[in-house]
């Protein structure tokens, strides 16, 4: 076991002390360390369940610009589940540790820190960290500085769906206030965000979610945000042409599916619309009817927000995380989160997977 530890977590970020030194902690000067850590790991790609476990992690000494983070939270993603699967572009070399997106405390800093102090709350500025663990070392740029005048589930997730809602309704169409926004998908986090930011702007949503036992609960949750219409593909399917050509005014489209709920969007979309594909949840290829993309003169693109942070600078991303943890703070923008003590690392990993059936964010609280 102590052989495999050597081998595998100098990758995941944490180093063993020398051979001869049994707990790195008695064997350190007064330099500032990073405790021990229990992290969620993989060593080689494949279903998420079955190649993650949970190990233990020896503590090090923090290197000059490091910080020490104890994790607070940090959602499980599905990105996070696709760089596991190894079938997102861009992921960490194996082993790792799984997530990208969290909230920590700064509980330590090494000489040369410049910018964060002790109880700083920080969350990471770029992928790979490795965010499912309880503490983590790293240098100083690794981290963004966040408000703490939130709870800490939001700060631990505004980072990757809310800033992509609030990218696509800012940067891709102009759009004025009154006009609409259609979505599918519009349950996930980014869809709630999408609701909440476009209503803030005096834009109407419309949007479709997947057909559900509790589907009148579901559209009165997503009301209650601000939602315009919220209707399955099947109602959709069943509008007379009348109010299907009243309602097919969109300028711009969000598909976070794929598949025939692709279609459903562009059916929406009004004279030159754009839809944009920012997820493939329902794994299937999207499909277009000829038609609409002729005589609507429809347009069709892409939108990744690791992307927009390589073109922007740490400050942009920190400006916009901020702006969006406000919104949080002065009720402006919520969404529904289920909350995991990281103990029960299992039972969420399921959710997230679906295994459950619908599931709320899952999001890992670290006590
Ligand atoms: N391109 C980017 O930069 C970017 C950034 C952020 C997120 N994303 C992508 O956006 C998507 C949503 O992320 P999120 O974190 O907001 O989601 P989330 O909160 O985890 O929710 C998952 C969503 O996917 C739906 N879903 C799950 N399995 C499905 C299936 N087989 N067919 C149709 N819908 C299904 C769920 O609908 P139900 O409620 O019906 O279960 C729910 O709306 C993901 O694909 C994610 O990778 C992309």
């Amino acid at each position: 076991m102590a052989m495999l530890l050597r081998s595998l977590l100098p990758r995941v970020g944490i180093l063993l002390p020398p051979v001869g030194c049994p707990r790195l902690i008695r064997c350190l000067s007064s330099a500032a360390v990073c405790p021990p850590a229990r992290a969620a790991v993989y060593q080689q790609h494949g279903a998420p369940d079955h190649v993650l476990q949970l190990v233990e992690v020896e503590g090090r000494e923090l290197l000059e610009g490091e910080v020490c983070v104890k994790m607070l939270a940090a959602p499980i993603n599905p990105s996070d589940i696709n760089r596991i699967e190894g079938v997102y572009p861009m992921r960490p070399p194996v082993p790792a540790v799984g997530g990208t997106e969290g909230v920590g405390v700064v509980v330590s800093v090494a000489p040369g820190v410049s910018k964060l102090k002790v109880n700083d709350w920080v969350i990471p500025s770029h992928p790979h960290i490795g965010t499912w663990r309880t503490y983590i070392a790293k240098e100083e740029s690794a981290w963004c500085l966040v408000a703490k005048d939130v709870p800490e589930k939001y700060a631990a997730t505004v980072s990757v769906n809310p800033c992509t809602a609030l990218r696509m309704l800012q940067d891709i169409v102009d759009l004025k206030p009154g006009a609409s926004v259609v979505q599918n998908g519009a349950t996930s986090m980014v869809g709630q965000c999408v609701i909440q930011l476009a209503r803030l702007n005096d834009l109407q949503t419309i949007n479709l979610i997947r057909d559900r036992p509790d589907l009148n609960s579901v559209k009165e949750r997503l009301k209650a945000l601000g939602a315009d219409y919220v209707l399955t593909e099947e109602e959709l399917g069943s509008l007379d042409k009348k109010t299907l050509a009243g309602r097919a005014q969109a300028k711009l489209g969000l598909n976070c599916v794929g598949g025939s709920a692709a279609t459903a969007v562009m059916k929406l979309l009004g004279e030159g619309g754009v839809m944009v594909t920012y997820g493939g949840m329902a794994k299937k290829p999207i499909t277009l009817s000829t038609g609409p993309l002729i005589f609507k003169d429809l347009r069709l693109q892409g939108f990744w927000l690791g992307k927009w942070k390589s073109n922007h600078s740490d400050e942009e991303f920190s400006t916009m995380v901020n702006y969006l943890l406000r919104l949080v703070r002065d009720g402006k923008l919520q969404y529904a989160m289920d909350e995991v003590q990281f103990s029960d690392f299992d039972t969420a990993l399921q959710k997230a997977l679906g295994q459950q059936g619908s599931a709320l964010k899952q999001v890992l609280i670290f006590n």
